[in-house]
């Protein structure tokens, strides 16, 4: 890892362990263009060609003849707008006279061990040791504006942090119109482009496309991240596998409005540009002040897709994540949602706790409908206080006899909501987002707060601390149950409405700040009505976020493939629920439901209460699954094997231990077919010159503790991964196996 300043050619080189980024100063006037991006490199002689400055810069007359042609054909490293490069600018800016061309070109530069902290936004982390930072000082003197652009590398990790922050020099006021987090000009070398789609109860399907020419993008102008287009794009080679080719992965470490855009111009130039939606955004810098743009991280594989989901696993566990539990065993939980939604009080509780606890769950979770008057998802947002009809005795009493029980206690709240029907909003009802003159639209009957006010966040902190210091309560989940729309703030005044959308943002950050600041034991989960939330930006906070209301085992297989592309396991919230499934209707077995979510967090959520006797060991066994893998699930490499996502038949994907000692190979038919031989799954990441014996994990052994099947086979790592493993098939649909692989012990 090191970042180098090349003296004589004017070249910054960041590295990573298997990674190098140039970037070039051109010119007297300080263009900053794009040199490489790609596998390491010792050094950067000739690079200078590589900027690809074709108009003859040497000479001032012609060079200023076609400025333009020049302006439009530079690789920028943060492109301008309105003054001749055409393409995607990275930044506008309205001035006090109206106008809005800007150019920022190269004054000074600053390298640095460690990484500063983003004010107010999530970012990610590294001490002297683990990161470097390069700042490069850029201004634009007719606009009055300065821009530094950091760029931090890790010393473990094949990723780059971007980030820009902006400070107005002049006397007069600015107006932000739109500022990206990060800018890459490349040459097109036959990219596909990956994205991630979806809806409710069916996020991040990963959908590959060819990249043709003009502009291509996704963005959420829905105020958080959304279920239905995520902050990331991937551009790739048209010939690029799981296991070879170049790969570019961008993720956004932000939760509110993005766009992402990849756009391939006239000279077969592909510029990628990633930052806060500028629809809808206007942020007014007075003189001396600053704005922090979030950060963008940067992934180059030149072995494919895995080697990038497998950098970003890795950079957002050792460098992004805070949480005490980060690299610790969670508690399984058992949440009440699917086996009571609201009709619950604290006997029912009770009951499935205790039960719960006599199969080895450890901890159970309240979730919505504790509170106010919510007997439904009609009321009660906004008013944090224990619903002492339902839990008799209040939620102290409740919490004691499940602590009694040897079980931990967690909590749902929805803190950014308030419903019309509430006692907060009849008291505040200016608290609520909306246009003057114009009833808010409502969702799920709720409107969203105005969290970028101190005073709302201050009174719903206020509540949700009485509660959690009321009881030993271990877990929230905090969930958010609807976009932002009518984009209307009572505190702001008329020309500064556009700041809106992100000052929510932030002000969400630092409530959820101050609550792990209050409590900094506690496990937090984010969710977003499911997984319309799920974004790096909120696992600085948590580190775990709901996936998906769909607890489909099928379905999910999907849901956590695309997750899995970017998101480290241990990251996607995944239970175990009843058949036939709320969602879809499926019946699967209950084995299969287990190995699914065991690729997760893994917890359940039905009424054990109500489960057969056959069931209930299959969790006893389940529980000894979680304590026996989670480490490996957590910590491992993940690789993705086949994806029923492109086969429509079956799925497979592994997990290997950092030491290559021991591997988790989950498989999962979905669809069986007739008089078809075994099946061949090529495996990945093990150690080619090790034996290693070959165990089954089953559901059905002699007895609760006996859950893994000798085969009495060994196979070379070699062997597997280049011939690959038999798998018998089983016999019908949405059926699973789950193999161990461990070093063979001489
Ligand atoms: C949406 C979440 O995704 C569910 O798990 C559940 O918490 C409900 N909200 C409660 O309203």
């Amino acid at each position: 890892m090191g970042i180098r300043y090349w003296e004589k050619e004017r070249m910054f080189q960041l590295d990573t362990p298997n990674t190098s980024y140039v970037i070039g100063i051109a010119d007297q006037e300080g263009f900053l263009g794009h040199v490489y991006y790609g596998k390491r490199l010792s050094g950067v002689q000739g690079a200078e060609r590589l900027l690809r400055v074709d108009r003859p810069l040497e000479d001032w007359q012609v060079y200023n003849r076609d400025r333009l042609s020049f302006l439009d054909c530079f690789p920028m490293e943060y492109s301008g707008h309105g003054v001749g490069d055409f393409r995607e600018s990275s930044i506008r800016v309205k001035d006090s006279g109206g106008h809005s061309a800007v150019l920022l070109t190269y004054r000074s530069h600053e390298i640095y061990q460690g990484k500063r902290k983003l004010e107010g936004l999530p970012a990610t982390f590294g001490t002297k040791d683990e990161a470097a930072t390069l700042a490069i000082t850029c201004r634009d003197d007719a606009v009055g504006l300065e821009a530094v652009l950091e760029y931090s590398v890790f010393e473990d990790t094949d990723a780059i942090a971007r980030s820009v922050r902006l400070t107005n020099l002049g006397k007069e006021p600015l107006v932000l119109e739109k500022v990206m987090s990060g800018c890459l000009d490349m040459d097109n070398r036959d990219f596909d482009m990956i994205t991630l789609h979806g809806s409710w109860a069916r996020e991040r399907r990963i959908e590959r496309k060819k990249l043709g020419h003009g502009v291509h993008s996704v963005s959420s102008l829905r105020g958080e991240s959304g279920h239905q287009e995520h902050p990331f794009m991937a551009l790739l080679e048209s010939t690029a596998t799981q296991t070879a080719g170049d790969v570019y992965g961008f993720h956004f470490v932000y939760s509110g409005n993005f766009i992402a855009q990849a756009q391939v111009n006239q000279f077969d130039s592909v510029r990628v540009v990633m930052g806060i939606n500028p629809e809808d955004f206007a942020w007014t810098l007075c003189q001396g002040e600053s704005f922090q743009a979030p950060e963008m991280i940067l992934v180059y594989s030149g072995q494919g897709l895995g080697g990038m989901s497998r950098s970003f696993h890795d950079l957002y566990r050792r460098h992004l994540i805070r949480s005490p539990y980060r690299n610790k065993k969670r508690p399984i939980l058992i949440n009440n949602w699917e086996a009571t939604y609201f009709d619950f009080d604290q006997d029912k509780l009770f009951d499935i706790a205790k039960e719960a606890s006599q199969m080895g769950i450890e901890m159970l979770v309240m979730d919505d409908g504790w509170f106010g008057n919510r007997f439904d998802d009609n009321r009660a947002l906004g008013d944090w206080k224990v619903n002492e009809e339902k839990l008799k005795g209040g939620l102290k009493a409740l919490v004691d006899r499940v602590n009694g029980l040897g079980m931990d206690f967690g909590i749902w709240f929805e803190p950014e909501m308030v419903s019309p029907e509430s006692e907060l909003y009849r008291a505040h009802p200016d608290w609520a987002i909306a246009v003057p003159g114009r009833e808010p639209g409502r969702a799920r009957n709720q409107y969203v707060l105005d969290v970028s006010r101190r005073e709302v966040r201050d009174c719903i902190l206020d509540q949700m601390f009485r509660v959690l210091h009321s009881a030993n309560i271990r877990y929230v989940k905090w969930d958010m149950n609807r976009p932002l729309s009518d984009l209307g703030s009572a505190a702001l005044p008329a020309g500064r409405q556009g700041e809106l959308y992100h000052r929510y943002v932030l002000g969400m950050y630092e409530m959820q700040e101050r609550l792990l600041a209050e409590f900094p034991e506690l496990l937090l989960e984010n969710c977003s009505g499911g997984g319309a939330r799920f974004d790096p930006g909120m696992l600085y906070y948590s580190p775990q976020i709901w996936c998906s209301d769909d607890t489909d085992a099928i379905e999910r297989l999907r849901i956590q493939e695309g997750t899995a592309l970017i998101y480290p396991l241990s990251t996607m919230g995944a239970h175990v629920s009843v058949c036939p499934n709320h969602a879809v209707g499926r019946v699967t077995p209950f084995a299969t439901r287990g190995f699914v979510a065991l690729a997760g967090t893994f917890g359940y959520e039905l009424d054990v209460t109500k489960l057969s006797p056959q069931d209930k060991e299959t969790v006893r066994r389940q529980v000894v699954m979680y304590h026996r893998f989670n480490d490996l699930v957590r910590e491992g490499d993940y690789y993705r094997i086949a994806s029923f996502g492109d086969n429509h038949l079956f799925d497979c994907f592994q997990v290997v231990s950092r030491d290559k000692k021991e591997s988790l190979i989950f498989f999962v038919q979905v669809l069986g077919e007739v008089n078809q031989k075994s099946r061949i799954v090529k495996l990945q990441g093990l150690a080619g010159d090790r034996s290693y014996d070959l165990r089954e994990v089953v559901m059905d052994g002699k007895d609760t503790q006996d859950i893994i099947r000798e085969s009495g086979l060994s196979f070379g790592g070699d062997l597997l991964m280049n011939g690959g493993l038999v798998i018998d098939r089983p016999w019908g649909d949405f059926q699973a196996r789950l193999f161990w692989l461990q070093e063979k012990q001489e």
